[in-house]
């Protein structure tokens, strides 16, 4: 079928010639490239090792219902774990005439072994797209089809992919408050000009503002993140220890990568029946202008 890759992955591609793999696997981005066809996404090169139904490291795993580790459920959510199934309700294909198309939908419904560990029946339905200047926007909208309230947490797990950490720098989320995972969620507030890495990362920056930018200097490369929906934005780097405590992760690819989720974790979200939720990310990559270099 057109649009579909041997693995069943769904190929995206944007008027400009920007590019997305999506992976039914988890709903999962395990590709977004520009134009010129560099890679923007980091996807670890030892995924190979690990098969479904855990997630790939890298791209954008879905984090549901949960964002994080607690109770009884799988961390971070069976999401990112679940085939999710083409959506023919909204077929969404919306392809030219040479057969390619620039935005996918995709559902999710739990099954009855989700809802041992999470007794809520739910309709996640997940768009996909590239814009005709090939930003990639995801959109989710989760439906409540229960009798009853449930809450939920969520993130875009995004890996960004960077030439290396240390030239790396976050601008949008000075002076903000977070959460550190590091020290069982202690409350600090920001007080550097702009966030540079060091060490390892592991941060809920609450109510943080709905655009934030990503500067990758040696690459010459600007991230604009830009979300809806979603109060807050997860910053993660595992660093060197850490790295090599993950199998699914090479001893050095934390120098690669940078997780920055647009995500709602400090607080759930309840929906009661009936009720629709909306959570929007999009993402562009601009070259950077030398007047922001330093
Ligand atoms: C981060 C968490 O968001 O995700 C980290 O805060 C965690 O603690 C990381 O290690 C990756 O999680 P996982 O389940 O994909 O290995």
């Amino acid at each position: 079928e057109a649009g579909r890759d041997g693995d069943g992955a769904v190929l995206l591609r944007s008027p400009s010639g920007a590019t997305a793999r999506v992976s039914l696997h988890g709903g999962q981005v395990v590709s977004w490239k520009n134009d010129r066809g560099d890679e923007l996404l980091f996807t670890s090169s030892k995924q190979a090792i690990m098969k479904p139904p855990k997630a790939m490291r890298g791209g954008i795993p879905i984090c549901f219902p949960q964002f994080g580790n607690c109770g009884t459920l799988e961390r971070h959510g069976f999401a990112r774990n679940r085939m999710w199934a083409l959506d023919e309700e909204h077929p969404g294909l919306s392809r030219s005439d040479s057969g390619s198309r620039s935005l996918v939908d995709l559902i999710l419904k739990p099954s009855e072994e989700d809802q041992k560990s999470w007794p809520h029946s739910f309709e996640f339905r997940l768009r996909i797209s590239l814009t005709k200047d090939g930003d990639l926007s995801l959109v989710s909208r989760i439906r409540n089809v229960n009798g009853k309230p449930f809450s939920f947490s969520f993130a875009y797990h995004t890996y960004l992919s960077v030439s290396d950490i240390s030239e790396v720098r976050i601008e949008g989320l000075e002076t903000l408050d977070y959460l550190d995972n590091l020290s069982q969620r202690e409350r600090h507030t920001e007080q550097g000009d702009a966030i540079t890495f060091e060490s390892e990362v592991d941060r809920v920056y609450v109510s943080s503002p709905n655009v934030i930018a990503v500067l990758d200097h040696e690459k010459k490369r600007t991230f604009v993140i830009r979300k809806d929906g979603l109060p807050d934005t997860v910053v993660w780097n595992p660093w060197e220890k850490k790295a090599k405590t993950m199998a699914d992760f090479g001893d050095e690819e934390y120098k690669q990568t940078l997780c920055v989720d647009a995500a709602a974790a400090e607080r759930p979200i309840t929906l009661r029946p009936g009720e629709e939720w909306t959570g929007r990310l999009e993402l562009s990559a601009v070259p950077s202008t030398n007047c922001s270099d330093h």
